[in-house]
């Protein structure tokens, strides 16, 4: 491989990633196609984690690019109290692909602006204002999404920078049991406890879950939690937020991961794979019943970008596209196979501890000593900008040929939805030799 440095233009101008990065050359991209992207010195990279967990359609996908040339050319922007064609057909085809009942869209242009339309949604319409999240959770990062972040992330923004009344209940996260639990014996006790909060709490506005939690490690629930957190949140008057930014389109083998579940939550949030980040579109969709209120109470939100016809049209094609390619079920069934891969290489590395994941969306958890679960590194250590153990095997498969993104401890593998079975098998071949740097500090 070789090693690629940035043009004199790009050294010259790229000042800001916004990263600790002293002493760091980025490496600068020039192109991308279908599973691959491609640096400026001409090495191809798979990409075994669809960028940041968003390019599920893969790279260069002309429909949407299309889509997209087309709308520039006939509305490209318009005040978003006016409607358009493309907000309309976006309408249309979310109402085919989202949760029954979910049928009123608020457009944004990212996730942590959905999050925080969905916040101001259940605040309003309950009156109350605790909101409840996990702390193996990324919600994004403005001042409401950071504050209900359960990650370190929010660390550096407290106390100021961030919403009040935000509580933080127990992951549904059995290799980490928050009780020390073993499933099923232990009767699904991280859901009664998010109950245990809200009768203890009292004016708790909604509960906010990534079905399948993402970046703080493809958390996978059991099959009763959703269903018993959906039951509880109603029974209490509280309304279920869903965030399904990293988990939705077609990322677990289901439109969305509450598909699994047959859960449909008062509000789900989406953004990366509608328009698989061709664009910048992020979506609150919630119930008639609650958009209803609105109807006659001021919603104070809004953003000069909100229902871009640019954005909704990229959306538009990317639904066309998920059907067209058969998306959902190729995800399904290549996501079987990609998850028995990888189960191979805990057998295989004894720095691997955990190996989870549903459709193509998996988890590899790195630990320092399997029979202890003793992590390489801590959240602190994270934020403190201290050599992390992912990190380094994340570097090794970029040196294999192979870009996986890792967070904490958690290798975060999740391809295009379009990948091959011999691209699935060049990536896992990439971490399977990367493993070993963490296997020699096990
Ligand atoms: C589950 C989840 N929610 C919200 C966000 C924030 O989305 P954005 O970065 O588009 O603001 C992310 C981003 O990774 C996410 O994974």
């Amino acid at each position: 491989m070789t090693q690629t440095t940035p043009s004199d233009i790009t050294r010259k101008y790229t000042y800001g990633t916004w990263r600790a990065q002293k002493g760091w050359a980025p490496r600068e991209i020039v192109g991308a196609e279908g599973c691959f992207f491609t640096d400026a010195a001409g090495n191809r990279f798979l990409d075994f984690s669809s960028q940041l967990m968003c390019s599920n359609l893969g790279h260069g996908n002309k429909a949407v690019i299309d889509a997209i040339c087309e709308q520039a050319k006939q509305l490209p922007y318009i005040v978003p109290s006016f409607t358009t064609e493309a907000r309309a057909n976006l309408s249309r085809a979310l109402l085919e692909v989202l949760p029954s009942g979910l049928e009123k869209f608020f457009f944004a242009t990212s996730g942590t602006e959905a999050n925080e339309a969905a916040f101001r949604i259940a605040r309003q319409f309950t009156g109350k204002y605790k909101i409840i999240s996990r702390y193996n959770s990324y919600h994004g990062s403005t001042a409401g999404s950071i504050a209900a972040t359960g990650d370190p992330r929010r660390y550096p923004i407290e106390p100021a920078g961030k919403m009040e009344g935000v509580l933080f209940g127990p992951d549904a996260y059995c290799y980490r049991c928050p009780f020390d639990l073993k499933y099923p014996e232990c009767g699904i006790a991280c859901a009664d406890y998010i109950e245990h909060m809200i009768k203890h709490e009292s004016n708790v506005a909604a509960v906010i879950v990534e079905p399948v939690v993402g970046t703080n490690g493809v958390i996978v629930p059991p099959d009763e939690y959703m269903p018993r957190l959906r039951e509880l949140t109603q029974k209490h008057g509280v309304l279920l937020i869903c965030d399904e930014v990293m988990s939705g389109w077609g990322r677990t083998g289901e439109w969305f991961a509450v598909d699994h579940w047959k859960v449909r939550p008062d509000i789900l949030t989406t953004a990366k794979g509608i328009t698989s980040a061709y664009v910048p579109l992020s979506v609150a969709a919630t119930t008639r019943e609650i958009s209803d209120y609105f109807e006659e109470h001021y919603f104070a939100t809004g953003h000069t970008y909100e229902a871009h016809p640019l954005t909704l049209a990229a959306g538009v094609a990317g639904i066309q596209e998920y059907k067209r390619l058969g998306l959902i079920q190729r995800s399904r069934e290549q996501g079987e196979y990609l998850g028995q891969r990888l189960k191979v290489l805990k057998e295989k590395h004894h720095s691997v501890g955990d190996v989870r994941g549903l459709g193509m969306f998996w988890g590899i958890e790195l630990v320092r000593d399997r029979h202890n679960k003793a992590a390489f590194n801590t959240r602190e250590e994270k934020i403190q900008g201290k050599s992390m153990m992912i990190d380094k095997v994340a570097a090794e498969t970029m040196k294999q040929g192979t870009y996986v993104v890792g967070w904490l401890n958690t290798l975060i593998i999740a391809p295009p939805l379009i990948a091959s079975r011999e691209e699935i098998d060049q990536g896992v071949s990439a971490i399977d030799k990367s493993l070993e740097v963490s296997d020699r500090e096990t």
